[in-house]
C-alpha cells in the first residue's frame, strides 16, 4: 500500500477508542502495518477489523500499559509479527472520573485517584517509551509520538490528577527527544483540546455550552483531526520535528 507510511510497522495503544481507533486506521489507510493495543485484545479486534476491511494488516494485542511485563509483551510481539517498530503512538489514557469522583479540587482529590491516574496517563506512557527505544535503538531509529492533551499545558481546575500527568507527559517527551536525538529516534507529543470520543461524553453531557465558550471554533474537534497529524508526526516528511508539542485544538491555547 502507497501512503505517507508506506513499508513501516506500528503500534497504538489504546487503539480500541476514540484517538487511537481514528490514528489507527488512518496510519492503515498511509500504508503501515499495525499493532492495535488495548487493555482487552477483543477491544483491539474490533479495529483490526475495520483496517483488515479497509484492505490494511494489523494484529490486536491486549495489554494493560500501567504493567510492565504487559508492555514489553506487547512490543515483543510487534516485532515478532512485523520485524521491526518504527512509529509509536503512546495514546492509552483514562479520565479523572474513571479513578474518582467527578469535579474534585486538589484538596478533595485523594492520593489513590493520583496516583491511578498516574500509573496509566504518565508511568504508561514511560514504559512504553522504555521498551520502544530498545527496540528502535536496536533497529537504527522510529519515531514516537505520546498522546498529552491542552491539559498538559494548561491548568484544569478539578483535574489535578490528569494535568499532573499530562504535563508529566510533556516533559518525558521533551527529555527522551533531546536523548536520542542523536539515535535517528524522534520523539514528539500531540495535545489535543476537546476531542469527541467516550472519554468525553459524559462531560459534554454535563457541561458543554459552558466548555465551548472557552474554544475559538466553538465545537468539539473530531479523533479523525487528530489522527492526521499524528501519522504525519510519525512520518519521514516530519524529519527534523522533534521535543514538540503539537497543539490541535480549535484555537483554546490560543485564546
Ligand atoms: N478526548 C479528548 O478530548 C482528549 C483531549 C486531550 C487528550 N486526550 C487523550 O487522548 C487519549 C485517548 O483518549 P480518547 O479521548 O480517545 O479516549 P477513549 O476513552 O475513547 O480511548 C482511550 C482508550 O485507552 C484505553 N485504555 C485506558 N486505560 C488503559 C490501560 N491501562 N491500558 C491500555 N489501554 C487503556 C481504553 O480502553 C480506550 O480504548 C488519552 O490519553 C486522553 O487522555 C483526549
Amino acid at each position: 500500500m502507497a501512503g505517507l507510511l508506506a513499508g513501516k510497522s506500528a503500534l497504538v495503544t489504546g487503539g480500541a477508542s476514540g484517538i487511537g481507533r481514528a490514528t489507527a486506521l488512518a496510519m492503515a489507510r498511509e500504508g503501515a502495518r499495525i499493532a492495535i493495543a488495548d487493555q482487552t485484545e477483543a477491544g483491539a479486534a474490533e479495529t483490526v477489523a475495520m483496517v483488515n476491511a479497509a484492505g490494511g494488516q494489523a494484529i490486536a494485542i491486549g495489554a494493560d500499559v500501567s504493567r510492565e511485563d504487559q508492555i514489553q509483551a506487547m512490543v515483543a510481539r510487534t516485532v515478532s509479527a512485523f520485524g521491526r517498530l518504527d512509529c509509536a503512538f503512546n495514546n492509552a489514557g483514562i479520565a479523572p472520573r474513571n479513578v474518582g469522583p467527578a469535579g474534585q479540587r486538589t484538596h478533595e482529590m485523594s492520593r489513590e485517584s493520583f496516583d491511578a491516574m498516574l500509573a496509566v496517563n504518565l508511568t504508561g506512557v514511560f514504559l512504553c517509551m522504555k521498551h520502544e527505544i530498545v527496540q528502535m535503538l536496536a533497529q537504527g531509529g522510529g519515531a514516537i509520538v505520546n498522546t498529552a492533551s491542552i491539559a498538559g499545558l494548561v491548568g484544569l481546575p478539578t483535574a489535578t490528577n490528569y494535568v499532573a500527568a499530562k504535563h508529566g507527559v510533556v516533559g518525558i517527551t521533551k527529555t527522551a527527544a533531546m536523548e536520542y536525538a542523536q539515535d535517528n529516534i524522534r520523539v514528539n507529543c500531540v495535545n489535543p483540546g476537546y476531542i469527541k470520543t467516550p472519554m468525553t461524553d459524559p462531560t459534554m453531557a454535563e457541561r458543554y455550552d459552558q466548555l465551548m465558550t472557552k474554544v475559538p471554533m466553538n465545537r468539539l474537534g473530531v479523533p479523525e483531526e487528530i489522527a492526521e497529524a499524528v501519522v504525519w508526526m510519525c512520518s519521514d516528511r516530519a524529519s527534523f520535528m522533534t521535543g514538540a508539542s503539537h497543539i490541535i485544538d480549535g484555537g483554546y491555547y490560543a485564546a
